[in-house]
């Protein structure tokens, strides 16, 4: 930088692209029909889900290893290496792509009107979410500014801010793509207003060389 001029300082990143440069329809229909024959079989998740995500299923409370039990969700990891180590050369940590792994990696379908509240994803590095069925108004998933907690006397950002600039943002992906974040970023999903599922798959990569 020149002796003046504004800095831009301790950015939050979030990685957006689709996750196959072809036939994400063919796979999505296989992992939607897994997706969905977890959210009937899965007892134990079906009574997890019961009590910790009200009209959904999730396998996160029963399988949360999908990757390790399901050749679709290998080949699916597989490729989502590939888009994590771009995202970790792009934030610069001090890790090699090999110390980065898929650790938990589970299914999401949630019906109308089904909501998952702010949350982070504790423990982890690098989080993120394959989506599979994302009919029009099954909501985006939404970013908090976190340093919202800090603001206090601070004016609210012009409604029509840069992004950047927001203290939430709605990132809007469609099926076949694919989202990452750093995991301690605060995000919730809204509430699906669509009358169709809405189908992901999330997972969490952990440091190994600690
Ligand atoms: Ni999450």
């Amino acid at each position: 930088m020149s002796q003046s001029g504004i800095l831009t300082l301790f950015p939050c990143s979030v990685y957006h692209a689709p996750l196959f440069p072809s036939g994400a329809a063919a796979r999505n229909r296989d992992l939607r029909e897994e997706a969905l024959r977890l959210s009937e079989v899965d007892e134990a998740g079906i009574e997890w889900s019961r009590k910790n995500y009200p009209g959904g299923y999730t396998s996160y409370g029963s399988m949360d290893r999908l990757h390790e039990f399901s050749s679709s969700f290998e080949a699916l990891r597989k490729r989502l290496d590939t888009h994590v180590a771009k995202f970790v050369k792009h934030l610069e940590l001090d890790v090699q792509p090999r110390d980065l792994q898929m650790r938990s990696c589970w299914v999401n379908v949630m019906p109308a009107q089904v909501v998952h509240t702010m949350h982070i994803h504790p423990l982890s590095v690098i989080s993120g979410t394959y989506y599979v069925q994302t009919p029009a108004g099954a909501g985006s998933l939404k970013f908090e500014d976190p340093r919202l907690g800090f603001f206090m006397g601070s004016p609210p950002a012009k409604a029509k801010a840069k992004p950047q600039n927001q203290r939430f943002y709605n990132l809007k992906p469609k099926a076949g793509d694919v989202v990452l974040f750093e995991s301690w970023m605060r995000h919730e999903v809204p509430p699906n207003q669509s009358h169709q599922d809405r189908i992901s798959i999330s997972f969490n990569y952990d440091w190994t060389e600690r």
